[in-house]
């Protein structure tokens, strides 16, 4: 198929759908039942062709591509050389690769109100800000379009859908929230640095900037940015604006914006004068409209004073004819599993935006990639939660960091995609499941490795092994010189045979330069039997395990390769298995920022016992004075995890026994984990 342009598409309406959950192996399914809707027997098997459950835990499980004939070169060198290389990227920083999450499932992934803070969600941020300092979160999407501000929603709910009236053809439905959601978001980053982006609706000029004031006053310095307009080059296609409107109407649209903005801040808004800064456009998502198009309007220097990043968003496939039966040709995951392994991929996807990123330099500005996944409507079923899902995220996140972007958020849905980075277990089993972590969490973990907390890493794709699209490589330099080398093996041989090795040396040869290979490098991989493997991915030797496993914690002890290099050649011989990925660190400092650079680590304990352990109940005091202690010296932290306890880091073991108890007891002998 071709890769044509899609936008994204919302999927809240089929949270109802969700009757049953399962988990793990395809092609059997072992599905799991509420209490008192157990029919008869405890359990029942279906194959993965029948599974009628929710799509972030479908069970299907592709044939991994065959080897590539011919194969590549499986011993190769990389020469790199000390005091700047041409071609890197623009300084990025840690938090490169962030998150999007539709602002209609916000209330399922952060928490429910500002005093009940989802805390795996806690524990995935903080595992990204340890590494990268901070870590940036969009709430926002389609939703955000028709979203209205209201004092409150019954039953103390802070989102409520219109779910009886979808005036949209994207069946987004409009969106009532409370500002505590916004006081939810401040209490996370009072936890952890997480900067938000937030989003103005757009449905209409009739500016609704309640967002933008509330936002402001609420979340101050870490609200970093205010989309304007989600994918307005489709908004003539999806029935919001009349035929015709185009990239002049939209710039006058953010002119009338600007104006009313300038207007709060007359009338005596203590705030506008901040938020009218931080707009982010155009976000055109491969619709009707290029960027070039939105920039020859001379958007960027009319709105030059209030543009705080350029954006724009993109997917390179859709699954809506299979999500909303619209008619159109079904897509074989199957089929589609081969183009996401290889480097070719993420090297198309940023193709089309290099003029816009050399533009955006040209203009003193960043460019957002401001949502992306693997497929719009939701991905593929296969692919979009395999383990080559990580190894594509993971190259396209560098591609983009190579290519001169300065950002990019992959988008969380709801329970009804295949995309998510992780998974929040359905509402209504929050009390006895965990998490599910998805591919693509490991890609953003590895990618804040990468990049370190320093905020400086310029990436290089090294075009290594005569280009070969099954074996890449980057490398990232600070201060001018490499201190990190990324590299990729596609091939899928559980025999070995395709391992191959690649050889780093650092001056010498003939670079003019005198050797200084360093005499070991550290490697961590990312791994996994095989590119179609679900769940129980490694990084480092740790997993966050298979669906429903994770209190957002890494489980595992970390295990970090020591190479002893070959100083007599000067190389460095690094192995990478096919499939997985070796990050290389060139010194013991590129390995310290890579893994504590960024904050002090906070992880909160969690069990998935009840609701009251489930909630946050850390106490902001205790956290607060706490700085310093480390992650095993929970006790410290966290005023209590469970009701009824000082809590620490014991409760887990003890929150999963008597979980257990309670699940053999009750459910008569399921498997939880
Ligand atoms: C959970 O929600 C689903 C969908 O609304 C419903 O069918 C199911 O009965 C609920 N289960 C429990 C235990 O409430
Ligand atoms: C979260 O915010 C609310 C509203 O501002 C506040 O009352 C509450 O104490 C905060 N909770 C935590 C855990 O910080
Ligand atoms: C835009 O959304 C708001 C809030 O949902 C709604 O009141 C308004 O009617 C919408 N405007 C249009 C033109 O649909
Ligand atoms: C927040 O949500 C929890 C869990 O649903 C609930 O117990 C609590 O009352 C809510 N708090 C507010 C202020 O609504
Ligand atoms: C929409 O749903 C609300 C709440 O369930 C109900 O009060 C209202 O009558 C419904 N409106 C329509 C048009 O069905
Ligand atoms: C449904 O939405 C439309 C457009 O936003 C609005 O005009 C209408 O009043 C809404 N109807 C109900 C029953 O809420
Ligand atoms: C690059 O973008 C600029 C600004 O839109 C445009 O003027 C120029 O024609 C573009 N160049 C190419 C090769 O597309
Ligand atoms: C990224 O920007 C740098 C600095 O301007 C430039 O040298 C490099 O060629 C750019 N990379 C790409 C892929 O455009
Ligand atoms: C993941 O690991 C768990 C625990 O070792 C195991 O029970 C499960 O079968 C594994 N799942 C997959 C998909 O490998």
């Amino acid at each position: 198929m071709g890769r044509t342009p899609f936008s994204s598409c919302s999927f809240i309406l089929c949270l109802a759908c969700l009757s049953t959950t399962l988990a793990q192996n395809s092609p059997q399914v072992t599905i799991y039942y509420q209490p008192g809707h157990t029919p008869g027997a405890s359990q029942t098997t279906v194959a993965a062709a029948d599974y009628t459950g929710a799509a972030a835990y479908n069970p299907t499980v592709l044939q991994p591509p065959d080897l590539p004939n011919p194969m590549p070169s499986l011993q190769f060198g990389i020469q790199l050389v000390n005091g700047g290389t041409p071609g890197t990227s623009i300084p990025q920083p840690g938090a490169f690769m962030g998150f999007s999450i539709e602002m209609s499932v916000a209330n399922q992934v952060l928490g429910k109100n500002s005093s009940y803070i989802q805390v795996p969600f806690l524990n995935l941020m903080s595992n990204i800000v340890k590494r990268a300092g901070a870590v940036h979160v969009r709430v926002g999407g389609n939703t955000q379009e028709f979203a209205e501000m209201v004092d409150s929603l019954p039953n103390g709910r802070i989102l409520q859908k219109e779910l009886n009236n979808t005036s949209n053809p994207t069946q987004t439905p409009p969106l009532d929230y409370t500002p505590d959601l916004l006081y939810m978001m401040r209490n996370i980053s009072d936890f952890l640095n997480v900067r938000w982006y937030l989003g103005i609706p757009f449905n209409d000029t009739n500016w609704r900037l309640q967002i933008a004031e509330r936002g402001q006053e609420i979340l101050g310095e870490y609200l970093i940015g205010l989309q304007t307009g989600n994918e307005p080059d489709l908004y003539v296609r999806h029935g919001h604006r009349n035929e015709g409107w185009g990239p002049n109407d939209f710039l006058s649209e953010m002119q009338s914006l600007v104006s009313a903005m300038q207007t709060s801040a007359s009338n005596g808004s203590p705030y506008a004068s901040t938020y009218q800064k931080l707009l982010i456009g155009p976000n055109v998502n491969t619709g009707d409209w290029t960027p070039e198009m939105v920039w020859d309007t001379g958007f960027v220097d009319t709105l030059n004073d209030n543009l705080a990043f350029l954006s724009v968003e993109h997917y390179p496939a859709d699954n809506c004819a299979a999500q909303f039966n619209t008619g159109g040709q079904i897509v074989d995951p199957q089929a589609e599993f081969p183009y996401y392994l290889q480097h070719s991929a993420g090297q198309g996807l940023v193709a089309p935006y290099l003029n816009s990123t050399a533009y955006a330099q040209s203009k003193g500005k960043k460019l957002l990639m401001f949502e992306t996944n693997t497929a719009s409507c939701g991905g593929f079923a296969g692919i979009s939660d395999s383990f080559g899902a990580a190894l594509w995220g993971l190259d396209y996140g560098l591609q983009m960091a190579h290519s001169n972007f300065s950002g990019a958020l992959f988008h969380i849905g709801g329970q009804n995609v295949f995309y998510n980075p992780f998974t929040p277990p359905p509402t209504n089993q929050s009390t006895f499941r965990q998490w599910t972590i998805g591919p693509i969490y490991y890609s953003a973990i590895v990618m804040a490795e990468a990049l370190g907390a320093k905020g400086d890493a310029r990436v290089l794709d090294l075009n290594v092994n005569d280009g070969n699209t099954y074996t890449p490589a980057y490398a990232i330099y600070e201060n001018d010189n490499p201190v990190r080398v990324a590299l990729f093996n596609y091939m899928n041989d559980p025999s070995g045979a395709s391992n191959y090795i690649a050889s780093i040396a650092i001056g010498g040869g003939n670079t003019g330069q005198s050797p200084s290979t360093p005499s070991s490098v550290k490697v961590k991989y990312l791994a996994a039997g095989s590119v179609s493997q679900k769940g129980n991915f490694t990084w480092a030797g740790q997993t966050w395990g298979d669906h429903f496993a994770s209190d957002g914690r890494p489980m595992g002890e970390e295990s970090v390769q020591t190479v002893n290099c070959d100083t007599g050649n000067n190389v460095c011989q690094v192995q990478v298995p096919a499939p997985g990925f070796a990050l290389v660190f060139l010194s013991e400092d590129a390995l310290s920022e890579s893994e504590n650079g960024g904050d002090d680590v906070k992880t909160f304990a969690t069990s998935a016992v009840t609701r009251s352990i489930n909630t946050a109940t850390v106490d902001p005091q205790v956290l607060a004075t706490s700085n310093g202690h480390k992650a095993g010296e929970l006790k410290d932290r966290l005023g209590s995890t469970s009701k009824g306890s000082t809590g620490g880091v014991g409760e887990r073991k003890v929150g999963k026994a008597w979980m257990m108890a309670v699940v053999l007891g009750i459910f008569g002998g399921l498997m939880m984990v």
